[in-house]
Protein backbone atom coordinates (compact mmCIF):
# COMPACT_ATOMS: atom_id res chain seq x y z
CA UNK A 1 0.00 0.00 0.00
CA UNK A 2 2.44 2.23 1.06
CA UNK A 3 4.71 1.43 -2.19
CA UNK A 4 1.66 2.86 -4.11
CA UNK A 5 1.68 5.76 -2.12
CA UNK A 6 5.33 6.25 -2.88
CA UNK A 7 4.77 5.58 -6.33
CA UNK A 8 2.03 8.47 -6.46
CA UNK A 9 4.23 10.90 -4.69
CA UNK A 10 6.67 9.90 -7.60
CA UNK A 11 4.10 11.09 -10.13
CA UNK A 12 3.12 14.19 -8.32
CA UNK A 13 6.84 15.02 -8.37
CA UNK A 14 7.19 14.59 -12.07
CA UNK A 15 3.88 16.13 -12.98
CA UNK A 16 3.99 19.11 -10.88
CA UNK A 17 7.48 19.69 -9.83
CA UNK A 18 9.05 19.13 -13.46
CA UNK A 19 11.56 16.27 -11.80
CA UNK A 20 12.07 12.84 -13.55
CA UNK A 21 12.72 10.50 -10.60
CA UNK A 22 13.14 7.30 -12.26
CA UNK A 23 16.58 8.80 -13.10
CA UNK A 24 17.45 9.69 -9.33
CA UNK A 25 18.72 6.87 -6.29
CA UNK A 26 15.75 5.39 -5.10
CA UNK A 27 16.84 5.75 -0.61
CA UNK A 28 17.52 9.06 -1.76
CA UNK A 29 13.90 9.99 -2.76
CA UNK A 30 12.58 8.45 0.07
CA UNK A 31 15.18 10.15 2.38
CA UNK A 32 14.21 13.38 1.21
CA UNK A 33 10.81 13.06 0.67
CA UNK A 34 10.05 11.41 4.39
CA UNK A 35 12.44 14.69 5.64
CA UNK A 36 9.03 16.74 4.46
CA UNK A 37 6.64 14.53 5.60
CA UNK A 38 8.05 14.51 8.82
CA UNK A 39 8.11 18.95 9.03
CA UNK A 40 4.09 18.53 7.36
CA UNK A 41 3.62 16.03 10.59
CA UNK A 42 2.11 13.24 7.88
CA UNK A 43 3.10 9.79 8.36
CA UNK A 44 1.71 8.12 5.10
CA UNK A 45 2.93 8.83 1.65
CA UNK A 46 -0.56 8.61 0.86
CA UNK A 47 -2.12 12.07 2.49
CA UNK A 48 1.44 13.88 2.13
CA UNK A 49 0.59 13.44 -1.67
CA UNK A 50 -2.59 14.89 -0.85
CA UNK A 51 -0.41 17.94 0.67
CA UNK A 52 1.80 17.84 -2.70
CA UNK A 53 -0.86 18.21 -4.76
CA UNK A 54 -2.77 21.05 -3.08
CA UNK A 55 0.01 23.31 -1.85
CA UNK A 56 2.45 24.72 -4.21
CA UNK A 57 4.04 26.02 -0.98
CA UNK A 58 4.61 22.21 -0.54
CA UNK A 59 5.73 21.59 -3.96
CA UNK A 60 8.47 24.86 -3.24
CA UNK A 61 9.74 23.20 -0.28
CA UNK A 62 10.07 19.51 -1.84
CA UNK A 63 11.95 20.93 -4.91
CA UNK A 64 14.29 23.10 -2.75
CA UNK A 65 14.77 19.45 -0.29
CA UNK A 66 15.21 17.54 -3.43
CA UNK A 67 17.51 19.96 -5.19
CA UNK A 68 19.80 20.60 -2.58
CA UNK A 69 21.82 23.56 -3.31
CA UNK A 70 24.85 23.11 -1.05
CA UNK A 71 27.87 25.26 -2.60
CA UNK A 72 30.59 27.52 -2.19
CA UNK A 73 33.26 29.91 -3.60
CA UNK A 74 36.28 27.83 -4.09
CA UNK A 75 34.85 24.37 -3.11
CA UNK A 76 37.88 22.12 -3.07
CA UNK A 77 40.34 25.09 -3.70
CA UNK A 78 43.65 22.05 -5.58
CA UNK A 79 40.37 21.74 -8.22
CA UNK A 80 40.52 25.45 -9.03
CA UNK A 81 44.37 25.44 -8.78
CA UNK A 82 45.06 22.66 -11.22
CA UNK A 83 42.33 24.51 -13.33
CA UNK A 84 44.41 27.48 -13.03
CA UNK A 85 48.18 26.05 -13.23
CA UNK A 86 47.84 23.40 -15.35
CA UNK A 87 44.22 23.51 -17.56
CA UNK A 88 43.86 26.77 -18.67
CA UNK A 89 47.56 27.49 -19.60
CA UNK A 90 47.14 24.05 -21.86
CA UNK A 91 43.85 25.26 -23.43
CA UNK A 92 45.44 28.70 -23.99
CA UNK A 93 48.45 27.30 -26.18
CA UNK A 94 45.89 25.92 -28.72
CA UNK A 95 43.06 28.69 -28.53
CA UNK A 96 41.45 31.82 -28.41
CA UNK A 97 38.16 31.26 -26.89
CA UNK A 98 37.87 28.98 -24.50
CA UNK A 99 34.28 27.69 -23.78
CA UNK A 100 33.78 26.80 -19.96
CA UNK A 101 30.27 24.67 -18.60
CA UNK A 102 29.61 24.46 -14.95
CA UNK A 103 26.43 22.44 -14.90
CA UNK A 104 24.22 21.75 -12.04
CA UNK A 105 25.85 25.67 -10.61
CA UNK A 106 23.40 25.94 -7.73
CA UNK A 107 23.68 29.17 -6.29
CA UNK A 108 26.23 30.34 -8.88
CA UNK A 109 29.49 30.23 -6.43
CA UNK A 110 31.10 28.05 -8.89
CA UNK A 111 30.55 29.86 -12.02
CA UNK A 112 31.96 33.25 -10.30
CA UNK A 113 34.85 31.19 -8.82
CA UNK A 114 35.40 30.17 -12.60
CA UNK A 115 35.03 33.53 -13.37
CA UNK A 116 37.28 35.16 -10.98
CA UNK A 117 39.88 32.98 -12.35
CA UNK A 118 39.16 33.47 -15.65
CA UNK A 119 39.31 37.24 -15.00
CA UNK A 120 42.62 36.84 -12.97
CA UNK A 121 44.18 34.65 -16.05
CA UNK A 122 42.94 37.48 -18.45
CA UNK A 123 46.19 39.74 -16.94
CA UNK A 124 48.57 36.51 -18.62
CA UNK A 125 46.21 36.16 -21.38
CA UNK A 126 45.08 39.27 -22.78
CA UNK A 127 44.14 37.93 -26.00
CA UNK A 128 41.91 34.75 -24.89
CA UNK A 129 37.97 35.45 -25.01
CA UNK A 130 36.48 33.45 -22.03
CA UNK A 131 32.79 32.15 -21.58
CA UNK A 132 31.32 30.21 -18.93
CA UNK A 133 28.07 28.41 -19.29
CA UNK A 134 26.28 27.99 -16.16
CA UNK A 135 23.00 25.79 -15.90
CA UNK A 136 20.80 24.42 -13.15
CA UNK A 137 17.38 22.50 -12.78
CA UNK A 138 16.29 25.14 -10.14
CA UNK A 139 14.80 28.26 -11.10
CA UNK A 140 15.13 29.60 -7.59
CA UNK A 141 18.76 28.47 -7.45
CA UNK A 142 19.96 30.54 -10.43
CA UNK A 143 17.85 33.44 -9.65
CA UNK A 144 19.88 33.83 -7.34
CA UNK A 145 23.15 32.95 -9.10
CA UNK A 146 21.54 35.83 -11.54
CA UNK A 147 21.79 38.40 -8.51
CA UNK A 148 24.91 37.78 -7.32
CA UNK A 149 24.58 38.61 -4.21
CA UNK A 150 26.00 36.87 -1.00
CA UNK A 151 26.26 37.06 2.81
CA UNK A 152 30.36 37.92 3.88
CA UNK A 153 30.71 34.95 5.19
CA UNK A 154 30.50 32.99 1.95
CA UNK A 155 33.35 34.84 0.57
CA UNK A 156 35.60 33.34 3.25
CA UNK A 157 37.63 31.89 0.56
CA UNK A 158 38.17 35.13 -1.29
CA UNK A 159 41.12 37.39 -0.22
CA UNK A 160 40.32 40.69 1.05
CA UNK A 161 41.59 42.50 -2.60
CA UNK A 162 39.87 39.41 -4.34
CA UNK A 163 36.49 40.79 -2.82
CA UNK A 164 37.40 44.85 -3.32
CA UNK A 165 38.03 44.25 -6.85
CA UNK A 166 35.17 41.72 -7.37
CA UNK A 167 32.44 42.27 -5.42
CA UNK A 168 30.69 45.60 -4.48
CA UNK A 169 29.53 45.98 -0.80
CA UNK A 170 25.90 47.32 -0.39
CA UNK A 171 23.94 49.17 2.50
CA UNK A 172 22.72 45.91 4.03
CA UNK A 173 26.03 44.48 4.42
CA UNK A 174 25.71 42.17 1.37
CA UNK A 175 28.65 41.47 -1.73
CA UNK A 176 27.41 41.93 -5.11
CA UNK A 177 29.26 40.21 -7.91
CA UNK A 178 30.52 43.08 -10.24
CA UNK A 179 29.59 43.46 -13.72
CA UNK A 180 33.29 42.48 -15.15
CA UNK A 181 32.69 39.10 -13.87
CA UNK A 182 28.78 38.76 -14.14
CA UNK A 183 29.63 39.15 -18.33
CA UNK A 184 31.40 36.50 -18.50
CA UNK A 185 28.61 33.70 -17.04
CA UNK A 186 25.78 32.74 -18.89
CA UNK A 187 23.28 31.52 -16.80
CA UNK A 188 20.23 29.08 -18.10
CA UNK A 189 17.72 26.70 -16.83
CA UNK A 190 18.80 23.36 -17.97
CA UNK A 191 18.01 19.51 -16.59
CA UNK A 192 20.55 17.20 -16.47
CA UNK A 193 18.08 14.46 -17.19
CA UNK A 194 17.05 16.33 -20.98
CA UNK A 195 19.87 14.22 -22.64
CA UNK A 196 21.62 17.23 -24.08
CA UNK A 197 24.28 19.35 -22.69
CA UNK A 198 23.22 23.22 -22.94
CA UNK A 199 26.12 23.83 -26.19
CA UNK A 200 29.13 21.99 -27.59
CA UNK A 201 32.55 22.71 -28.12
CA UNK A 202 33.48 23.00 -24.44
CA UNK A 203 37.07 22.98 -23.32
CA UNK A 204 36.17 22.19 -19.62
CA UNK A 205 32.87 20.77 -18.31
CA UNK A 206 32.58 20.92 -14.21
CA UNK A 207 29.80 18.58 -13.00
CA UNK A 208 30.29 18.64 -9.37
CA UNK A 209 28.65 17.40 -6.29
CA UNK A 210 25.48 16.80 -9.05
CA UNK A 211 25.32 12.98 -9.50
CA UNK A 212 25.50 11.88 -5.91
CA UNK A 213 21.81 11.87 -6.38
CA UNK A 214 21.55 9.68 -9.75
CA UNK A 215 21.29 6.20 -10.73
CA UNK A 216 24.12 4.68 -11.90
CA UNK A 217 22.68 4.44 -15.24
CA UNK A 218 22.39 8.48 -15.35
CA UNK A 219 25.85 9.15 -13.92
CA UNK A 220 26.99 6.81 -16.80
CA UNK A 221 24.66 8.94 -19.19
CA UNK A 222 25.95 12.51 -18.45
CA UNK A 223 29.53 10.96 -19.03
CA UNK A 224 28.11 9.70 -22.35
CA UNK A 225 26.51 13.44 -23.27
CA UNK A 226 29.41 15.25 -22.17
CA UNK A 227 32.34 13.93 -24.40
CA UNK A 228 30.75 14.35 -27.59
CA UNK A 229 29.91 18.21 -26.29
CA UNK A 230 33.92 18.70 -25.66
CA UNK A 231 35.78 19.87 -28.22
CA UNK A 232 38.80 17.90 -28.80
CA UNK A 233 41.22 18.02 -25.68
CA UNK A 234 38.28 18.76 -23.33
CA UNK A 235 38.43 18.35 -19.84
CA UNK A 236 35.48 16.83 -17.77
CA UNK A 237 35.69 17.83 -13.74
CA UNK A 238 33.86 15.55 -11.58
CA UNK A 239 33.18 16.24 -7.67
CA UNK A 240 35.83 14.59 -5.01
CA UNK A 241 33.51 12.29 -4.04
CA UNK A 242 32.12 11.23 -7.76
CA UNK A 243 33.96 8.52 -10.15
CA UNK A 244 33.78 7.66 -13.61
CA UNK A 245 31.78 4.43 -14.07
CA UNK A 246 33.14 1.37 -15.80
CA UNK A 247 31.27 1.35 -18.64
CA UNK A 248 32.26 5.22 -19.76
CA UNK A 249 35.90 5.27 -18.47
CA UNK A 250 36.99 4.07 -22.50
CA UNK A 251 35.60 8.14 -23.20
CA UNK A 252 38.02 9.84 -20.96
CA UNK A 253 41.51 9.67 -20.47
CA UNK A 254 42.57 10.61 -16.50
CA UNK A 255 44.27 13.70 -16.48
CA UNK A 256 44.38 13.84 -12.86
CA UNK A 257 42.06 11.23 -11.04
CA UNK A 258 42.85 12.35 -7.70
CA UNK A 259 41.07 15.43 -8.21
CA UNK A 260 38.79 13.66 -10.39
CA UNK A 261 39.57 15.71 -13.26
CA UNK A 262 39.73 13.82 -16.73
CA UNK A 263 40.50 14.05 -20.32
CA UNK A 264 38.17 13.23 -23.49
CA UNK A 265 39.73 10.66 -24.97
CA UNK A 266 41.64 10.91 -28.55
CA UNK A 267 40.02 10.23 -31.86
C1 LIG B 1 25.20 20.29 -4.33
S1 LIG B 1 24.82 21.39 -5.65
C2 LIG B 1 26.41 21.46 -6.48
C3 LIG B 1 26.83 22.87 -6.82
C4 LIG B 1 28.23 23.01 -7.40
N1 LIG B 1 28.39 22.25 -8.62
C5 LIG B 1 29.27 22.61 -6.39
O1 LIG B 1 29.92 21.58 -6.55
O2 LIG B 1 29.44 23.34 -5.41
C6 LIG B 1 23.88 20.31 -6.72
C7 LIG B 1 23.06 21.06 -7.77
O3 LIG B 1 22.64 20.13 -8.77
C8 LIG B 1 21.39 20.57 -9.24
N2 LIG B 1 20.69 19.47 -9.92
C9 LIG B 1 20.12 18.36 -9.38
N3 LIG B 1 19.52 17.63 -10.34
C10 LIG B 1 19.72 18.29 -11.51
C11 LIG B 1 19.35 18.05 -12.86
N4 LIG B 1 18.64 16.98 -13.20
N5 LIG B 1 19.73 18.95 -13.80
C12 LIG B 1 20.45 20.06 -13.48
N6 LIG B 1 20.83 20.34 -12.22
C13 LIG B 1 20.47 19.47 -11.24
C14 LIG B 1 20.68 21.02 -7.97
O4 LIG B 1 19.59 21.88 -8.26
C15 LIG B 1 21.81 21.69 -7.20
O5 LIG B 1 21.81 23.08 -7.42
Amino acid sequence: METRGFQSVLRTIESKIGIQCANYKQDYLQRRIQSRMRMNKTDSYAEYNSQLISSTTEQEALRNALTINVTKFWRDPEVFELIKREVLPEIKRRKQKIRIWSAGCATGEEPYTLALMCHEARVLFPDVQMTIFASDIDKEALKKAEEGIYHRKALVNLSESQIRRHFDGQKDGTYKVKQHLKDLVKFSRHDLMSGRAVTQYLDIILCRNVTIYFTEKQKDELARIFAPALAEGGYYVMGKTEYMGRDVEHLYDPFNPIQKIYLKKKK
